[in-house]
């Protein structure tokens, strides 16, 4: 198993593993426009040659970001590779400065076990809510904010 940096080679993987999962209605859709766009975010599960877990660190405003579009293959879940790509993104937001990581999820059991809390989404900043207008769900988001203070 290798943790590493995605490249464009991984869009089609990283494509199909997020939108999988949208389908079911338990991530928000992301076109290759998104994800081609965003690619520096993203770090990855490698595992035979295989993509088995993606996720992204997205700067949003000074010394905040979001962890979004995490994902790991449904028969490889409970098996530590979610957890470890956060600790990933979560060592290089440090590394730039990021002082307030956030995340918008349906999956609070994960990130609450890796020190994120809940709170109201009113308190994240205006700033966030940027890319909302193009979501499928705006202006109903039922995402549920948490904040992890890095
Ligand atoms: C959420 C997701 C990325 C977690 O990845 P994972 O590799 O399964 O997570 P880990 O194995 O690293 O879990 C670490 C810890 O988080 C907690 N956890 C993980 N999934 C959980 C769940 N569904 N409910 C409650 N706690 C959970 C557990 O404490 C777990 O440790 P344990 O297995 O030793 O008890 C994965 O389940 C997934 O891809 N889900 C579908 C897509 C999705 O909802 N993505 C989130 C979008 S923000």
């Amino acid at each position: 198993m290798i943790y590493r940096k995605a490249t464009f080679k991984d869009v089609e993987a990283i494509h199909k593993l997020v939108n999988d999962y949208a389908d079911k209605g338990l991530m928000l859709p992301r076109s290759r426009n998104a994800i081609y766009e965003t690619l520096r975010d993203v770090v990855l599960a490698e595992d035979q040659g295989e993509v088995i877990g993606a996720g992204g660190l997205h700067l949003i405003w000074d010394e905040l970001a979001e962890i979004r579009a995490l994902a790991v293959v449904p028969d490889r879940t409970r098996g530590g590779v979610g957890g470890r790509i956060v600790g990933m993104l979560m060592d290089e937001a440090r590394e730039l400065g990021v002082k307030t990581l956030f995340t918008l999820t349906y999956q609070t059991g994960f990130f609450a076990s890796l020190g994120f809390r809940e709170v109201p989404k009113e308190e994240l900043p205006h700033k966030v809510w940027k890319e909302c207008i193009n979501c499928s769900k705006f202006p109903n988001c039922d995402e549920i904010a948490m904040v992890k203070e890095l």
